[in-house]
């Protein structure tokens, strides 16, 4: 039995230094012209909340921690990345047409009021990264805006 024991920690230990030299690729890359940033004023404070919030697992550049170079944390990292990409990345914001825009920022504040996002592993381990109910109202407030102002640019269009 101690031996069952052993073997299996073994096959575990040599499981997980094995899967080490396995590792996605980081999610980094150029500054983009089409980021959200670029293409509206965007307020500080919004802005702020954004890129401490947000940018991590919706944009091409993610700030990494040394944690997340262990597997198999950096493939649910880099799985976050991609799915999290594919519904928003601020970094091609301007590659979305307007209607998709004015959709999106719909989503981004009633994600947030209901607090599906951040995700709540990622919270775990980034606690600042919590909205409080205040910066919720501000980012509500903003994405209102912006997309009233995107409705009338579509309407002139
Ligand atoms: C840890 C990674 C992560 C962070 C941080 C994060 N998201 Fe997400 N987000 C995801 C993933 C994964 C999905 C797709 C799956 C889902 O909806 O749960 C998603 C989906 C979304 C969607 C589309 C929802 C839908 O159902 O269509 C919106 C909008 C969104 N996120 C907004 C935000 C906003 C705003 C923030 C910051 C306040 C944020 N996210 C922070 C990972 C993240």
């Amino acid at each position: 039995m101690r031996k069952t024991i052993r073997i299996f920690l073994l096959v575990l230990v040599v499981t997980f230094i094995v899967a080490q030299f396995y590792r996605p690729e980081k999610n980094t890359s150029e500054a983009s012209e089409n980021n959200i940033l670029m293409l509206h004023s965007v307020p500080d404070e919004v802005a702020g909340l954004l890129k401490n919030s947000c940018f991590d697992c919706h944009s091409n550049n993610t700030t990494y921690r040394w944690y997340h170079n262990i597997s198999p944390v950096s493939w649910m990292v880099a799985d976050h990345i991609r799915e999290g990409k594919k519904e928003l990345n601020f970094s091609e914001w301007g590659n979305m047409d307007i209607f998709s825009q004015i959709t999106k920022l719909e989503e981004m504040c009633q994600e947030s009021e209901h607090r599906k996002m951040p995700l709540k592993s990622y919270l775990l381990m980034h606690s600042k990264a919590k909205l409080s109910d205040e910066q919720i109202a501000t980012l509500c407030d903003w994405t209102t805006r912006l997309s009233e102002e995107l409705l009338v640019k579509a309407a002139e269009e």
